[in-house]
């Protein structure tokens, strides 16, 4: 009866064998996570530099669980909150470059925040390695549900009118929040009272509440608050509407087509990180991306996911060259 004994060792041995080195390849994502053994061994940290529940903290979300999948180490948000997303980032900027912290930047902890802080902490083209960009984001103007304005020429001449007993609410100096409704209020040369908060999360849940009057915001955070109409939104900073809310008209559209601004997300290393782990990072986001488990809610959030070519390290780094000179100009310009 030896034989068979034997023969179930081994049958033991090869479903052993199967599920823990055979099945894995078969359902992982990208093979390079398997050609480069040693990385990762150890869960990742994913700094999000804004509270939970903003676009920042649900984009994060979205793409860690997939990258957690096919890296096959937790990838594990961690949010780090204040100064507009800066706190966060140099967070990130200064931790070991091993590939074990990344964190999750945009327009503006990566680009406006430099034109606003003059001590930054950090340079975002030379202190990061760029890992990929994840989604373009559009911005929306919206209001409290009760705000005395039905449009957009109405909401201008308002707070043209009021700006001393009107306020705007922001996720902090350098927000993507921020700096977007500051270029509309250089616009119009208004100088309403700020309302800063660790994120547009917590922002949305005092303009839904009425407590702040209006906001500057990322379209993956406005659509639901807009499809309940617990918020309303006068126009979309973008050439084209997004189809996400197409009842929302462009900036242009509704008067004001001076009024463009696009963010956007993307995935940043600390700088000297080894190539070959920023190549591995990149083959996780970037097959991240084309799950649909993040496709479907991305782009029904408003999200625009990027296409292949625009998901390369140097893609990215491209990127962020372009927008510090272009932020610099429109937050510094004088007023109109
Ligand atoms: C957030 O995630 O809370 C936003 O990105 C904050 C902002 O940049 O306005």
């Amino acid at each position: 009866m030896l034989w068979f004994a034997q023969a179930a060792a081994l049958g033991r041995v090869a479903a052993v064998i199967a599920a823990t080195v055979v099945f894995p390849l078969l359902v992982s994502g990208p093979a390079v996570a398997q050609q480069t053994p040693g990385y990762p061994s150890r869960p990742i940290t994913l700094i999000v530099p804004f509270a939970k529940g903003g676009p920042t903290d649900v984009v994060a979300r979205l793409i860690s669980a997939e990258m957690t999948k096919s890296l096959r180490q937790p990838v594990v948000v961690e949010n780090v909150t204040g100064a507009g997303g800066t706190i966060g980032t140099l967070r990130a900027a200064q931790a070991l470059p091993d590939g074990y912290t990344l964190v999750l930047g945009h327009m503006g902890t990566h680009a406006a925040a430099v034109a606003l802080y003059p001590k930054l902490g950090y340079r975002p083209d030379v202190d990061f390695a760029p890992v990929a960009l994840v989604a373009r984001m559009p911005v929306l103007l919206l209001a409290r549900r009760g705000f005395p304005a039905s449009n957009l020429a109405e909401f201008l001449a308002y707070i043209r009118g009021h700006q001393d007993r009107i306020n705007v609410a922001h996720a902090g100096i350098g927000s993507v929040s921020y700096a977007s409704c500051m270029l509309l209020n250089h616009l119009l040369d208004i100088n309403p009272t700020g309302v800063p908060f660790n994120g547009t999360g917590p922002a949305m849940d005092a303009l839904v509440a009425g407590q702040v009057d209006y906001m500057c915001d990322q379209i993956v955070n406005a659509v639901l608050p807009l499809r309940t109409e617990v918020i309303k939104a006068y126009a979309i900073a973008s050439a084209d509407r997004d189809p996400a809310v197409p009842e929302v008209p462009t900036a242009a559209e509704a008067g004001l087509p001076q009024f463009q601004v696009e963010a956007w997300n993307a995935v940043f290393a600390p700088k000297n990180t080894a190539t070959e782990i920023v190549h591995i990072l990149n083959a996780a986001v970037v097959h991240a991306l084309d799950q649909p488990e993040v496709r479907a809610p991305m782009t029904g959030l408003g999200g625009v996911i990027p296409p292949p070519d625009q998901r390369t390290p140097g893609a990215l780094a491209a990127l962020v060259a372009a927008e510090l000179p272009k932020w610099r100009q429109m937050l510094k310009r004088p007023l109109p």
